[in-house]
């Protein structure tokens, strides 16, 4: 994910503020930074630096150096649109380097914004759909408009999301952020202001914040917030005070990544659907597939490929591409299948999943695979640019931004919602766009808001753990697409709690491990209110027994 900081105001030296803003966004993940500070004492001039890598190689690059600016903005990026190179990386500037914008999100529309501005002359530096943002504001501005007019006017043209912090050089009094789906916060200080994507990176300088909202716009200088819609319209300004401390600000509030993480889940679902389901159109759009449309209409079988939690996922893939697009699937342990002798063929779609992207087993094992020369090989990956993103043909991007737990839990769920996404996909190349189609894509929508529901019932959920923590041994079953959910809990069971836990489908809980049930072995039952909800019922039944 990528982490926007910004300031305005009297300081001295502003390369430690944005480096230090910098630093403390770090454990977000990103591939290379950048900054620019503009000064009113050098009107019109900018002083720019970038580097691919850690910001402690930005910070060595500008070691030494003092620069009194009036206003400064940096950013540390993690690619979607275009290589890690300096080039790509933020800030990005109009042709005549006038305006300056640091974006996090994605702008689905800037192809066609893009190729307007081009045919009307603008020259793009970089390949990013950030860049478009302020060649849109130039644009507005050779038409007359004043800055924040421009501003509002590009904006209304940018479909996507965004956080965006902006300066413009000819004014280094002021800077300007937005927020649309991204999130942005405003730091208040003494004589100075400050914006950033995550309060963590304010509270070595303040608590006293403002959250900025969808849709609005802020004007910042040394002793002013105005913030206004796109309407042009003044808006109160709300303050807050944030209640952590520096220490646990990295983790949100949370005691630690995995939590935050688990809690993140929800937004790293709208991440991966963001721009792809288009429920409005009907349509489901994978930019990373385009290209490969005649080959996925000819898919005879599916075989996905990993590891762990990603193989779990893939489980989940298998039952939600059978059902949905009808095509046979099989899903493979990696290091089951890199020593195995099993055929591939020419009709086959081979899928390599993993969060890292960089498992070895998963990467040998699609390598054996494409030895055989697959139709397609296919890329779910959560790491941009990661060994098994270079080594497919194509592929999906989960965009859940980093897990830094060990455990897999948000990554888990953006997997199965882009093993969704592509059997929707598929099913609608098979010309099946019918009721089924059209009910999965509205409920697939709301699916987040669903996550947020679960995850308000921490305190029951809290409560129940307090009372199973006694328990040295776990059983949990689940049928259909809750067999995966099942194998999955156990194995977080066991990776954080280091208790004994095994999972098991169902139906296959009378031929054997039922045995081992007695009441000091508990058992957790996956059993939604769905088609399989009364054979789960007869299990528990049988459970209860015991
Ligand atoms: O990065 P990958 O998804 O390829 O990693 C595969 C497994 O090592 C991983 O899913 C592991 O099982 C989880 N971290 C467990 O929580």
């Amino acid at each position: 994910m990528c982490g926007i900081f910004g300031y305005v105001g009297r300081e001295k030296n502003l390369v430690p503020v944005l480096v230090g803003g910098l630093k403390s966004l770090e454990y977000r993940g990103y591939d290379s930074a950048g900054l620019v500070i503009a000064s009113s004492a050098n009107k019109g001039k900018v002083f720019e630096k970038k580097s691919v890598g850690k910001v402690s190689i930005l910070e060595k690059s500008l070691k030494g150096k003092s620069i009194a600016g009036a206003a400064g903005i940096a950013h540390t990026r993690w690619a979607t649109h275009g290589l890690v190179c300096k080039r790509n990386s933020h800030p990005h500037a109009d042709c005549r380097r006038r305006i300056f914008v640091a974006h996090n999100g994605i702008i689905e529309n800037y192809k066609e914004l893009k190729e307007k501005l081009e045919r009307e002359g603008h020259r793009f530096s970089s390949k990013t759909d950030s860049e478009v943002i302020a060649h849109l504001i130039e644009d507005f501005l050779g038409k007359g408009r004043n800055f924040k007019s421009a501003l509002v006017s590009a904006l209304k043209l940018i479909k996507g999301a965004y956080a965006l912090a902006v300066v413009d050089v000819e004014n280094p009094n002021v800077i300007y952020g937005a927020k649309l789906s991204s999130p942005l916060i405003v730091g208040i200080g003494k004589g100075e202001k400050f914006l950033a994507s995550d309060p963590s990176a304010l509270l070595r300088h303040t608590k006293e914040v403002v959250y900025l909202k969808d849709g609005e716009i802020v004007e910042l200088s040394e002793r002013k917030i105005k913030i206004f819609n796109q309407k042009n319209e003044g808006i109160k300004v709300r303050t807050n005070l944030i209640e952590w401390d520096l220490e646990d600000a990295q983790k949100g509030g949370f005691k630690h990544f995995m939590l935050k993480e688990i809690f993140e889940s929800p937004e790293a679902v709208r991440s991966a659907l963001r721009g792809r389901l288009l429920r409005r159109e009907g349509l489901i759009k994978l930019g990373g597939l385009e290209g490969e449309i005649d080959k996925l209409k000819k898919v005879e079988r599916i075989i996905i490929l990993a590891c762990g939690t990603s193989y779990y996922a893939s489980l989940f893939g298998k039952y939600i591409l059978e059902e949905t697009a009808g095509i046979p699937t099989e899903a493979h342990i990696a290091s089951e299948f890199r020593y195995a002798k099993s055929p591939v063929g020419r009709g086959d779609l081979v899928i390599a999943v993993s969060q890292s992207g960089e498992t070895a087993d998963t990467i040998f094992a699609l390598k054996k695979a494409k030895e055989h020369k697959p139709l397609l090989s296919l890329g779910i990956v959560n790491v941009v640019g990661s060994t098994i993103a270079r080594e497919t043909d194509a592929g999906i991007y989960n965009h859940a931004g980093p897990e830094i737990g060990v455990a897999s839990t948000k990554a888990f769920v953006s997997q199965m919602a882009v093993f969704s996404l592509l059997a929707l996909f598929l099913r609608a190349l098979r010309k099946r766009k019918d009721k089924f189609y059209k009910e999965m894509l509205d409920e697939f929508s709301k699916i987040d808001r669903k996550m947020e529901q679960v995850l308000s019932l921490e305190k029951n959920i809290k409560k129940l753990a307090g009372k199973y923590k006694k328990f040295g041994n776990f059983l949990y079953i689940g049928r259909g697409y809750n067999f995966p959910i099942a194998l999955e809990g156990a194995l977080k069971l066991k990776e954080i709690t280091y208790v004994h836990a095994e999972g098991c489908a169902a139906g296959e809980m009378k031929h054997g491990p039922i045995a081992m049930l007695d009441k000091n072995f508990p058992v957790v039952a996956v059993a939604p209110k769905n088609r399989l909800f009364d054979k789960m019922v007869s299990n528990i039944e049988e459970i209860k027994s015991r």
